[in-house]
């Protein structure tokens, strides 16, 4: 992967006005409670430009008579602080195994960021997210505004690279889909886990906790968003994490799960009943949904739009719904009104990357935005019928969403995620070969 971070500043430079910087800057640590810290996660547009997964570093891209070079500034090689928290890379390492040209440590700044900036026409960076690299900078620019009468000079405009950036990693390389496969058959691997595993009496967590092993055996340490484990009216909770309630029999369960592998998500909901058997109203709502689900599908590919398929996903869903009773009213005239809001409150797919939630630009906030090769996307409807929904009891407590992950290709798509069963008998076949 060295020389495509490499590229990566090249393609970031060639975006970049002639003699201009870009300051990129990692994540820090986040304390968890006295002298303990969640697990550290890279800032992703940081590890997108540098694969560098050390906390509290500075990238700077430089631009120079149309030359484009890059800095590293990371913390230093320190025996006692490595002894205590863990190895450190270090400025010498940082050359020789990152596509970097130059690395300083951090202590370094004070001096080198000016001399970087000095007579730079821009510098790229993002105000209001990093206070303390954001104070370091005017710093800089304050030393060299001070500076004239050496014939400093400091950039005078100050401009946001996201825009520019995130719109590089919208379109994913042959690499980055590679790891997204890859991402996504753990993920596959962990959802039939839990198809397997699953059993009336178990707690959400226990559930989870199969999937996370999953993850764990096959080389994902880390889910890539917080696990959803939602049985019965919790699946009605389009964030639940909480994940502590037992799942009971007669109850579906939906599942929202991704492994995060080399900084990649994996994105999949299933939802199948507890005891392996849909009841006929689970089945008719799961129905539903997986059809409105396979006609988006096939409504996906270059061309075309999200808005397109969430269009046929609605015209599916609501005539569905209006058949088994439980809207009432003219299909065309419920769409128009966003009456399926009740049941269908989220949106039909996002961009999927090294962020669950990718960046990128939708254009539009139909999201009808025209899809292009190596754009990735998942694809998602679901239906939420809570407890508390105005409707006849028997669909009461019925969440059901079925969520796929996709690479737009120059054909179509290709579906990374399709291998979790997905119809009722594929379901129903591989619960009752394990619940036995
Ligand atoms: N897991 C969050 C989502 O599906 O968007
Ligand atoms: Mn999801
Ligand atoms: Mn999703």
């Amino acid at each position: 992967m060295q020389s495509e971070f490499h590229q990566r500043q090249l393609a970031f430079g060639d975006l970049m006005l002639d003699n201009s910087v870009a300051i990129f800057t990692a994540a820090h640590e986040q304390t968890r409670s006295r002298d303990t810290e969640y697990r550290f996660r890279q800032d992703s547009d940081f590890f997108y430009l540098t694969g560098f997964t050390e906390p509290d570093a500075w990238l700077v891209i430089k631009k120079h008579e149309n030359q484009v070079s890059s800095t590293l500034f990371c913390r230093p090689k320190d025996e006692l602080a490595e002894i205590w928290h863990g190895r450190r890379l270090g400025a010498t390492a940082a050359v020789e195994r990152l596509a970097i040209d130059q690395a300083f440590e951090l202590s370094e700044l004070d001096e080198e960021l000016p001399k970087l900036l000095n007579h730079g026409a821009a510098v790229y960076f993002v105000l209001q997210q990093d206070p303390q690299a954001e104070q370091q900078l005017h710093q800089a620019l304050a030393t060299l505004r001070q500076g004239s009468r050496h014939g400093w000079q400091a950039p005078n405009q100050i401009i946001d690279w996201r825009p520019m950036l995130h719109e590089m990693r919208l379109f994913k390389s042959s690499q980055e889909i590679e790891l997204m496969r890859k991402a996504a058959q753990i993920s596959v691997d962990g959802h039939i886990r839990a198809m397997q595993q699953c059993r009336p009496g178990m707690w959400e967590y226990q559930l989870e906790a199969e999937i996370l092993h999953e993850f764990a055996m096959q080389g994902a340490r880390d889910a890539a968003y917080s696990t959803i484990v939602g049985g019965g009216d919790n699946a009605c909770i389009l964030h639940y994490t909480e994940n502590e309630s037992p799942l009971r029999d007669g109850e579906l369960v939906l599942i929202d799960a991704g492994a995060e592998f080399a900084g990649y998500a994996g994105d999949i909901t299933r939802t199948f009943p507890v005891n392996g058997k849909f009841t006929p109203e689970q089945a008719a709502i799961y129905q539903l949904v997986l059809d409105a689900h396979d006609a988006a599908l096939a409504a996906l590919g270059p061309g075309k739009s999200i808005k397109q398929a969430n269009d046929i996903v609605l015209q599916i869903m609501v005539s569905g719904l209006v058949k088994l009773g439980i809207m009432q009213g003219d299909v065309a005239e419920l769409i128009e009104q966003q009456a399926y809001k009740a049941f269908y409150m989220h949106g039909l797919s996002h961009w999927i990357g090294l962020d669950v939630h990718d960046v990128g630009d939708y254009k539009s906030s139909d999201r009808s935005r025209t899809l292009e090769p190596g754009m990735a996307i998942t694809v998602e409807p679901g239906l939420y019928i809570s407890k508390s929904a105005e409707v006849d009891a028997k669909w009461q407590g019925i969440g059901v969403r079925i969520e796929d992950d996709v690479v737009i290709t120059t054909e179509g798509i290709e579906n990374l995620t399709a291998a979790v069963p997905k119809t009722i008998a594929d379901i129903e076949a591989l619960m009752a070969k394990t619940n036995n």
